[in-house]
Formats: C-alpha cells, sequence, structure tokens
C-alpha cells in the first residue's frame, strides 16, 4: 500500500488522518475556533465494516481529501456509492456521517440551516418581534450541510447522496459554498449581537457557538456526492470535484468475498449463487446488494427451491422481472 493513503480501505480504525498534510493554498481555511470533532461510529457501522473498495475509490478519497476538494462518486444502483462515506469515516475516525438525501425539492438552504421564526414568538409568548437579547439560537438548527463547515479539528464527513435528483441550480450553488468554505446566517448576522449558540446536525443537544453570523470551516470535510448517472454535470462542476466511478464486481471471487465479508459462515456453499448472479447481470442490470439478498434467503430454503427463489430477488433492474 503506498505511504501517501490515509484511507486504505482496511475497514480498522486508526489515526492515519493525522498524516494529513496541510492544504494547498488555494484550499487552506481558517475558521474557529477550533471545535473538538465528535467522537463516535460512523453510523452505519455493518455497512462500514463490510465495504471492500475498489483501488481506484481508495486512491480518488484519499486525493479529495489532500486536495479539500468533493469528491463525486457516480456507478450503477448498488455499486456501493453511499456505502464509501461510512466506510471511510468509520477507517479514518471521522465521526458520524453527515448524511444528507437529495430530491427535486431540496434547496441549498435545507443543507445549511433552519430557521424558525414561528416557534420563536411563540416561545416568547407574544405576537410582536422577539427581543434582540433572547436565545435566538434556540431556534435554529444546523443541517448536514450547515454542520459540516463548523470549523472542526478533522475533517467530517458530509455525504450528499443522489445528487443527480436535485433541482438543475443546485450543484452550482453547492459548489459555490465548497469554494468559498463559508456561509452566512443573515438572521443572526443582521443582530446587535450576532452570536449565537445554535443546534446542530448531530442532534438537538450538540450545540455549538456560530460568532459574526458566519460559519467558516477549517478542516475542509470529505464531501462525498453520489450520483447514479441520472444527469451530466456542467464541465465548471467536474473540474472543482475529484470523480471515480464504481463498477459491479465482476469477478467469481471479488464477489464471493463481498458475500463473506457481509454474511460470515451463511455464506459457505454459496458458488452457485454468485455464478447464477454473475449470468444475469451479463444480460441484464444487477446490484450486489440482490445477491446478498439471495444467499442469506436460500439459507433457509430446501435445495431444489434455490435457483428459483434467487431468481426472484435477483431481478433485472433495467427491464422488466423476468423469470428464465
Ligand atoms: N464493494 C463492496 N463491498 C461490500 N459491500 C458492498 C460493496 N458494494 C456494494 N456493497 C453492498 O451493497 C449494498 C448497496 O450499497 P450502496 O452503498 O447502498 O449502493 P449505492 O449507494 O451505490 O446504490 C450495501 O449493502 C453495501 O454494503
Ligand atoms: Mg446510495
Amino acid at each position: 500500500m503506498p505511504d501517501w493513503l490515509l484511507y486504505t480501505g482496511s475497514r480498522r480504525p486508526h489515526d492515519g488522518v493525522d498524516r494529513l498534510p496541510p492544504p494547498p493554498p488555494w484550499r487552506a481555511f481558517d475558521g474557529g475556533p477550533v471545535l473538538p470533532s465528535p467522537e463516535g461510529g460512523s453510523g452505519n457501522a455493518h455497512q462500514a465494516t463490510t465495504y471492500r473498495p475498489s483501488d481506484d475509490a481508495v486512491q480518488q478519497v484519499n486525493a479529495a481529501l489532500y486536495l479539500r476538494r468533493p469528491l463525486l462518486v457516480t456507478g450503477p444502483p448498488g455499486t456501493g456509492k453511499s456505502t464509501l462515506a461510512y466506510a471511510v469515516a468509520h477507517e479514518l475516525g471521522l465521526g458520524p456521517v453527515l448524511h444528507w438525501p437529495i430530491t427535486s425539492r431540496t434547496t441549498l438552504r435545507d443543507g445549511l440551516y433552519q430557521y424558525d421564526p414561528l416557534t420563536r414568538l411563540y416561545a416568547a409568548g407574544r405576537d410582536t418581534s422577539p427581543a434582540d437579547d433572547e436565545d435566538i439560537g434556540r431556534f435554529i438548527r444546523l443541517g448536514p450541510l450547515g454542520t459540516a463547515l463548523l470549523p472542526y479539528r478533522r475533517p467530517r464527513v458530509l455525504l450528499v447522496d443522489e445528487i443527480d435528483k436535485s433541482d438543475i441550480d443546485l450543484p452550482n450553488d453547492l459548489l459555490t459554498i465548497f469554494e468559498k468554505g463559508e456561509y452566512e446566517l443573515p438572521e443572526l448576522s443582521r443582530r446587535a449581537d450576532p452570536s449565537a449558540e445554535v443546534m446542530t446536525a448531530d442532534g438537538p443537544g450538540d450545540r455549538v457557538t456560530v460568532t459574526a453570523g458566519t460559519v467558516r470551516c477549517r478542516a475542509f470535510p470529505l464531501v462525498v456526492l453520489t450520483s447514479n448517472g441520472e444527469r451530466e454535470f456542467p464541465p465548471a462542476f467536474l473540474r472543482r470535484c475529484v470523480t471515480v466511478e464504481l463498477r459491479q464486481p465482476s469477478g467469481e471471487a471479488e464477489l464471493a468475498a463481498i458475500v463473506r465479508e457481509h454474511l460470515g459462515p451463511l455464506a459457505d456453499r454459496s458458488d452457485d449463487l454468485v455464478r447464477r448472479f454473475l449470468e444475469r447481470a451479463a444480460s441484464g442490470t444487477l446490484a450486489t446488494d440482490q445477491l446478498l439478498n439471495a444467499v442469506y434467503l436460500c439459507r433457509h430454503a430446501d435445495a431444489e427451491d434455490r435457483r428459483a427463489l434467487a431468481d426472484r430477488v435477483m431481478p433485472n433492474l433495467a427491464g422488466p422481472v423476468d423469470d428464465d
């Protein structure tokens, strides 16, 4: 394994991220005061500890970490795009993954923060404007993107999941934020006292102080943007990302290793299903987790039922279900 790789895909937690050199000068951020990185697992222990990344994925994760650039992960459904984020957070001890699932209705503002002025009015028990000196931070909750850009000592992992589902403007809006590494909360910055203790995406009990109505990062987060390829991204967007394309594992040994990783002894004598999966994948679109389901299910079925049962949980994802 080359020395420069911090994330290695070993699945064993270590402090390798402490060897991350300072950022290139054009990607240095000076937010503060520095916050300790939150403790705790990535939030998806089984997925994180069973993931076997490709060499290419390992290399590009490291490139994104060194260059302080978002990582755009493309590939068909079920190739492990989302899981990659959890696996990196687990191995490098980067704490809970900040998960931001994207739909066509998602706006940049959803990711940054929510401000709830109505609750604030109720809490104040009146229908006029609340006083400037009250605890406004109780009504501001940072979203996954807003939290990832807090000035943490170690990079947080932000999973912007299925960005290809977004409204057309979101990718470019996001890039602007990632270029600057900061955002403003006008509800705070226009107050006489623009500091407040706000809630974060790590839970209502987690509160951090935002000063001068602006959040600016210190360690740039590892941003994993996933895309099933439903949309092409503009060149300006691609230029600012590190990219990696994940493929369906195509070798019997590679698939068998993934099955064993997930199912341990339950994976014994599942070679016939791995071969059947490959046969079906050659003429259609299948995802690795369909094979995992088939192997699991067939452990509980009679020998004669195996193949029919497996075929039923491994339908072609790109077309109508076929039962051949
Ligand atoms: N390389 C891999 N190693 C281990 N498990 C994998 C791998 N690729 C996919 N999987 C498993 O397949 C399932 C789907 O992965 P997921 O990350 O949700 O895919 P995607 O986000 O690309 O649709 C998960 O259970 C994941 O653990
Ligand atoms: Mg996914």
